[in-house]
């Protein structure tokens, strides 16, 4: 069962199913005897639950974040929140549930949209800049880590495939800028568009479900992307010093502000036009997955968003993307 359904059964009615550790402590009752809470997800939600009785000579310590369950319960709200008390959890063995359960995919077909991601790179006319694309997506190992790495943890495109997704969306957003603002240097924009989110690849790790790698947590993907940028054009002979620093200068500052975790604030033509693309494509993405997920394809008011801080109205229908 799928932590969607859980949300749409009666109090009371019981379920089970396989769900992903989020979190997990040890607490006490008044008594002394302890319990678990746990937060508990699939690709679908997230809810949190109670062991409240284990038996005496359960190990508590055994569930770890990360870990896949199998857990039983019955319905139960607490302060408005779905918050079950288990009667069984037990750490569930490989190979007894499908893995494919737990992180969405992108619901666009990748092969399209990489193609659709070549064929913009094929436009781009600076031999200098094309070249560092191709570096990058002529590379198999590359291409294999970026069409599975995600666009984020938590607030937008969180899935397999979901860096590859945000990447055409602000890439196509800034073809439409270009084509508008005719001062801007295309082949530039277009270029830091495609690699301005690269560092994802390993800012983020997909097993069971997203996590932020050590590096991701202690560098950051924007320093990560320059990084790998910096050392693909040093294998470029000739590469233009100016043409570096302009194309550093836009994923550098592509967050927009201090804040949002830019070094620097945009300078250029080409880093302000990159950071509201990326802010368009994040923020309009962000939205349509938490409607998706507060109202599971109802319509009316999600509840406050966690980052956003406002609840939003949906009366319409999700797009669900074509079928493969
Ligand atoms: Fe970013
Ligand atoms: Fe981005």
């Amino acid at each position: 069962m799928l932590v969607r359904d859980i949300y749409r059964l009666p109090v009371g009615a019981p379920f089970e199913g396989y769900f992903v550790i989020e979190h997990v402590e040890i607490r006490k009752h008044r008594t002394g005897e302890p319990f678990l809470r746990l937060v508990l997800s699939d690709k679908t939600g997230t809810f949190q639950a109670l062991w409240w009785k284990p038996p005496k000579d359960a190990d508590l310590t055994v569930f770890k974040k990360g870990d896949v369950v199998f857990v039983r319960g019955n319905v139960e709200y607490f302060n408005g929140n779905l918050q079950p008390k288990l009667s069984e959890i037990r750490v569930a063995e490989e190979g007894e549930y499908n893995p494919k359960k737990f992180i969405s995919e992108s619901r666009f077909s990748i092969e399209k949209q990489f193609t659709k991601l070549l064929e913009i790179i094929e436009t781009v006319e600076n031999v200098y800049l094309k070249k560092l694309l191709e570096g990058f997506f002529y590379d198999e190992e590359f291409v294999e880590k970026f069409l599975r790495a995600p666009g984020g943890k938590t607030i937008h495109h969180a899935c397999i495939g979901g860096l590859l997704e945000h990447t055409l969306g602000v890439t196509e957003i800034c073809e439409t800028v270009a084509k508008r603002y005719r001062s801007l240097d295309r082949d530039l924009l277009i270029t830091a568009a495609i690699l301005h989110d690269i560092g994802k690849v390993y800012e983020y790790s997909v097993e069971t479900s997203i996590d932020r790698t050590k590096e991701g947590i202690l560098l950051g993907h924007l320093y990560m992307s320059c990084e790998m940028v910096a050392f693909k054009i040093a294998e470029i002979n000739g590469f233009p010093e100016d043409l570096k620093t302009k194309l550093i200068h836009c994923i550098l500052a592509h967050h927009g502000q201090y804040e949002h975790g830019s070094p620097k604030k945009p300078k250029t033509l080409e880093a302000v036009a990159l950071a509201y693309a990326d802010a368009l494509d994040s923020k309009v993405k962000g939205f349509e997955e938490f409607i998706e997920r507060e109202l599971g394809g109802g319509t009316g008011w999600t509840k406050r968003h966690f980052a956003y801080e406002v609840p939003i109205y949906f009366d319409g229908k999700i797009d669900y993307g074509e079928e493969e």
